[in-house]
């Protein structure tokens, strides 16, 4: 098959030829962008799920849909070691920009502005990453406190009265949220609150990883019903077939059916796996159709592809006795595991491995579905910690 037009798109953030699977969360999104827009009461959305189920790009897929629509949109990433003001700083400057070049909305976006001045001055102190230019001198009393709580809130408000006057909405899309601190996460949450009290026109649509959600629990209690989870998981079965088939008939090509039922089996549905597969698979088929052959053909390349990239960077990140846990954690299965199990297995006491299992939660690595237990954030980590790491001397 011709390398050139291979459709998959194997990627972090990379879009889809075919996004498929997610029609009726987007148009439950479309819902609540609209209903903030007319000032109704909408809950914000984070998109929970594991590493590599599409969460970056569906988030990227409601922003566009919301721009067309005419409403306006912030898109930012939580990077880790980076503040979360510092990163909102300039692209709520933008939007401001934008705002205040609507007539009706002139007045409040230029208040806003001033309130961004005076967020960023004072907030300097505490989060020195802030570098934001300023359009206007700050207004003294506006959003100037020094409390990112505080701050936030009145800034958020500003950028509300803002959006109202110029019937639209701002929506705002925070990728990787579980990386930000949990009293940055407070503070965002209780701007999102405020701002639905008074029904203003803003709206929050996060993704993280599983984690985010006990994580913005426990930043404010009632975070958990001020904001919707759906959960974005792997594809189902009749979605992740289109998601294998349809760009390859898009491309006048055919793979037959027992071909993508096996790729299906081999990836579980993961939507970054199903572009790896999809992409090895076209490139070892010498011809359409595409056959099982091709498939078992493409496997290890799909896989060697999987373990240099994917999996590798996660891997790299950890010290070397986070990846002896990660390993223990292997030998056990997929999970999720009890800390006892994890413990007796590494052989050690599971006092002795607490800050390495808390360290894996902040990286990200793992999470904790339940009290006690662990879990990979990244499907099918198992078997790649067994293939990276063999032999027995990760044992203590
Ligand atoms: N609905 C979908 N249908 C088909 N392919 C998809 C779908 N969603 C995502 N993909 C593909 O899966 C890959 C991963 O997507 P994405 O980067 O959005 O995942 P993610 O959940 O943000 O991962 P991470 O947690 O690592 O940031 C990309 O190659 C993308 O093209
Ligand atoms: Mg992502």
């Amino acid at each position: 098959m011709d390398p050139i037009r291979n459709p998959f798109a194997p990627g972090a953030g990379t879009p889809p030829p075919e996004l498929v699977g997610r029609d009726d969360l987007r148009a439950a999104l479309r819902i609540s962008l609209e209903r903030t827009r007319i000032g109704r009461p909408a809950k914000s959305t984070m998109l929970v799920g594991l590493r590599g189920v599409g969460k970056t790009v569906l988030l990227d897929r409601i922003r566009q849909d919301a721009e067309t629509a005419g409403i306006h949109t912030v898109r930012v990433e939580a990077p880790e070691g980076r503040s979360l003001p510092a990163i909102l700083a300039p692209q709520l400057r933008q939007a401001l920009l934008r705002l205040s070049t609507v007539e009706t909305a002139k007045a409040y976006a230029i208040r806003g502005l001033r309130a961004l001045a005076g967020f960023a001055n004072k907030l300097k102190a505490t989060y020195n990453d802030i570098e934001v230019g300023f359009d206007f001198d700050a207004e003294p009393g506006l959003a100037d406190n020094g409390d990112l709580e505080h701050d936030l809130q009145a800034l958020f408000e500003q950028v509300g009265l803002a959006a109202r006057a110029a019937g639209t909405a701002v929506a705002l899309f925070v990728d990787e949220l579980q990386y930000v601190e949990e009293a940055q996460l407070a503070a965002l949450i209780t701007a999102m609150h405020r701002t639905e009290q008074r029904q203003l026109p803003i709206i929050l649509v996060g993704a993280g990883l599983p984690q985010l959600r006990g994580q913005m629990g426990n930043a404010k209690s009632y975070a958990e019903r001020l904001f919707d989870f759906p959960d974005i998981g792997p594809l189902p079965d009749d979605a992740a077939r289109l998601a294998i088939s349809r760009p390859i008939i898009s491309e006048g090509a055919s793979i037959d059916a027992d071909a993508v039922d096996r790729i299906l089996a081999l990836t579980q549905g993961y939507a970054y796996f199903l572009q790896e597969w999809g992409s090895h698979t076209w490139r070892v088929a010498p011809r359409s159709p595409i056959t099982l052959l091709d498939v078992e053909a493409a496997n290890a390349q799909a896989i060697a592809a999987l373990d240099e990239s994917f999996f590798r960077v996660r891997f790299d990140r950890c010290t070397p006795k986070e990846k002896r846990y990660l390993r223990a954690m292997a030998e056990l299965g997929a999970g999720p595991h009890r800390s006892g199990d994890i413990a007796t297995c590494f052989g050690t006491k599971v006092s002795s491995l607490a800050p390495t299992r808390s360290s894996l939660i902040t990286k990200g690595m793992i999470w904790s579905p339940n009290h006690g237990d662990t879990a990979f954030t990244v499907p099918m980590f198992d078997s790649f910690m067994k293939r990276i790491m063999r032999g027995d001397d990760w044992r203590e």
